[in-house]
């Protein structure tokens, strides 16, 4: 449980809040490369609760910017983007990438104060086929986050949006918790569904693992354990990463490289990027990656990437699957996750929470997340954020003796995976 003050500390993000500032000091992966064309339709961005249009200009360069004109504030969504920028199509009022206003035409040459006048724009990147967002101070910007998987070339990756209509830490916490996996996804399955030498027949086995947790110079880290036979232990090691991504144990440690990030569009969407590699995209159900179906994109401000399952479908549950061959009823992995997130409410009232020792990963990770932009609205947290700290963070299922705690668990796994293993702490 967490008190309400906490709580609203912990899930608001607008600007001015406490986490809202603390994310403001991260890149953030906004959008797809493909979405937007030079000189083609503006798109409407929500982020950290602002109502933003990105474009790409003529000469392919990305703006970001608040969508409100900074003459009378129309909104530049319905702008025009011709020849190197946008312009408001209220008084042709024109603004480039960077948004500095580059056109005043309704007023005379000798009154002009075009050279005064800047949309409030962020810096933008294009990076393997993303566009990453810098929404904090734009006189002191970090690295990019060099994540494994966001470092691959596009050809090697895919990336998968997709919206939750609910607060990001609740959507987050989906991830940092694996005891879920052999009940909401895997409820089902037997041991048998494994072949004799896939660890994860051990998580059919033994549904109760324990936990160890430990906080890292990234985040924070936690391994869950259980019996893997004799003499070995069945490790699920995942990661948080600040501000909001994670890496599951959804693959084999070894070569498992995977990402999510949980994007705060405002305190009650979510936009999650998923980021793996192509060649180990599962091909069907069973497996533990399985991606979210998609409605057509709309122009609205959550009109982007949202699942065919919601709410007002009740997420397309089947009873009669449900009372024979699966746990859940309901149509996959993402569907899964996306149903039992979404039906906690916008923002989950924490006081009403029982947490179990299976959630230490989750407490910890709030306790973290709160002292960070506690520290940071103290004035104690030192400015620039390095990308570098995320080099070599790895997450997976593993065997491996038993007996071991999980830094040398984790460390066992990197050495025998032939990784070099990013220091913890
Ligand atoms: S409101 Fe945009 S030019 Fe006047
Ligand atoms: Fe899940």
């Amino acid at each position: 449980m967490l008190s309400e003050g906490d709580n609203n500390t912990l899930t608001q993000v607008g600007p001015g809040t406490p986490m809202g500032t603390l994310m403001r000091r991260y890149w953030i992966p906004a959008a797809l490369s493909n979405e937007l064309r030079a000189d083609g339709d503006p798109v409407r961005l929500m982020l950290l609760g602002e109502k933003l249009i990105a474009f790409r200009a003529t000469d392919g360069k990305v703006g970001v910017m608040d969508h409100r004109c900074p003459h009378r504030c129309a909104s530049l969504f319905y702008g025009r983007n011709e020849e190197g920028g946008i312009r408001c199509i209220y008084h042709g009022w024109k603004f480039d990438a960077e948004g500095n206003c580059v056109d005043m035409p309704n007023v005379p040459a000798h009154q002009d104060f075009k050279h005064r006048i800047h949309a409030k724009a962020y810096k933008t990147v294009e990076r393997n086929g993303l566009v990453w967002v810098y929404m904090g101070d734009q006189s002191d910007i970090p690295s990019l986050p060099e994540i494994e998987a966001v470092l691959l070339p596009p050809e090697k990756m895919e990336f998968n949006f997709a919206q939750r209509s609910c607060n990001w830490v609740q959507a987050l916490e989906g991830d940092i918790d694996t005891s879920h996996v052999d009940f909401l996804h895997g409820g089902a399955r037997t041991e048998r569904a494994y072949a004799p030498d896939d660890p994860r027949r051990w998580g059919a086995i033994n549904r109760s693992p324990e936990y160890e947790v430990k906080e890292t110079g990234w985040g924070v880290m936690y391994g869950a354990y259980r019996p893997g036979g004799p003499g070995q232990t069945y490790w699920r090691v995942a990661q948080f990463l600040f501000p909001f991504w994670t890496i599951t144990p959804s693959g084999p440690f070894g070569d498992h490289m995977y990402a999510r990030a949980w994007v705060p569009m405002d305190d009650t969407h979510t936009m999650a990027l998923r980021v793996l590699i192509r060649a180990n995209r599962p091909p069907n159900a069973g497996t533990e990656v399985n991606l979210d179906k998609v409605q057509p994109n709309s122009t609205d401000w959550y009109g982007r990437w949202r699942p065919e399952t919601t709410a007002e479908n009740d997420y397309l549950i089947d009873r009669h699957r449900q009372r024979t061959d699966s746990f859940s009823g309901l149509p996959g992995i993402a569907p899964e996750d996306q149903a039992v997130t979404e039906s906690m409410g916008g923002i989950i009232d924490r006081r009403l929470e029982h947490l179990a020792p299976s959630d230490r990963m989750i407490a910890a990770t709030r306790r973290t997340l709160l002292s960070k932009a506690g520290a940071l609205a103290n004035g104690e947290l030192a400015p620039a954020n390095d990308g570098a700290l995320y080099a070599g963070v790895k997450g997976g299922y593993f065997l491996a003796p038993d007996e071991l705690e999980l830094t040398d668990a984790y460390e066992h796994a990197s050495i025998a995976a032939g990784k070099r293993q990013a220091p913890v702490g």
